[in-house]
C-alpha cells in the first residue's frame, strides 16, 4: 500500500519534471519564429506600357490607377486616405463608397472626410519593358513618365 503511493508520487514527480522540460524546449523553439508582419514589397511590376488605354486603368491587384494620356503615364493610389477604401473612378472624379469622400481627376480632396489627397507614386521602366512602381514614393501631383517609343 505503501509502495503504491510512493510509486504514485514518484511517477507525478518525473512527469511534472517532464513537462516542465517540454514547455521550456516549446518556449525557446518559439524564438526562432519572430513577430514579424511580413508585408507585400512595396516596388512592384505592372504591365507593359502598351497594354494601357488612354485614360484610367483601375489595378485591382496593387489598388491603384494607372493613368494614361498619350505618351505620358502616372500612377494614383486608390487608397482612400480616410480610412482606405479603395476609391472608384466615375469618370470625372474618384469616389470612396465608404464614407462619401469624393477626389478630383488628379487626387485632390473635393469633398471629406479624407484629410489628404491620394498620393501618386513613382513610375518607371523596368529593365524587362515593364511599368514598376515605388508605392513608398509619393511623387508631386503632375509627375509623369514618358514613354518616348511607345506607339498607340
Ligand atoms: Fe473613404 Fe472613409 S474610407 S471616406
Amino acid at each position: 500500500m505503501d509502495t503504491d503511493r510512493r510509486r504514485l508520487l514518484r511517477w507525478l514527480g518525473k512527469g511534472s519534471v517532464f513537462a516542465a522540460f517540454v514547455a521550456q524546449i516549446g518556449a525557446a523553439a518559439r524564438a526562432f519564429f519572430p513577430n514579424v508582419l511580413y508585408e507585400p514589397p512595396t516596388t512592384f511590376k505592372l504591365k507593359q506600357p502598351a497594354f494601357y488605354p488612354q485614360g484610367y486603368t483601375f489595378d485591382a491587384e496593387h489598388r491603384l490607377f494607372v493613368i494614361r494620356a498619350e505618351a505620358r503615364f502616372h500612377v494614383i493610389s486608390a487608397v482612400c486616405t480616410h480610412l482606405g477604401c479603395t476609391v472608384q473612378w466615375r469618370g470625372t472624379e474618384f469616389d470612396c463608397p465608404c464614407h462619401g469622400s469624393r477626389f478630383d481627376a488628379n487626387g485632390n480632396v473635393i469633398s471629406g472626410p479624407a484629410p489628404r489627397p491620394l498620393p501618386w507614386f513613382e513610375i518607371s521602366i523596368a529593365p524587362d519593358g515593364l511599368l514598376e512602381v515605388d508605392s513608398a514614393s509619393a511623387v508631386p501631383e503632375g509627375s509623369s513618365l514618358t514613354v518616348a517609343t511607345e506607339k498607340t
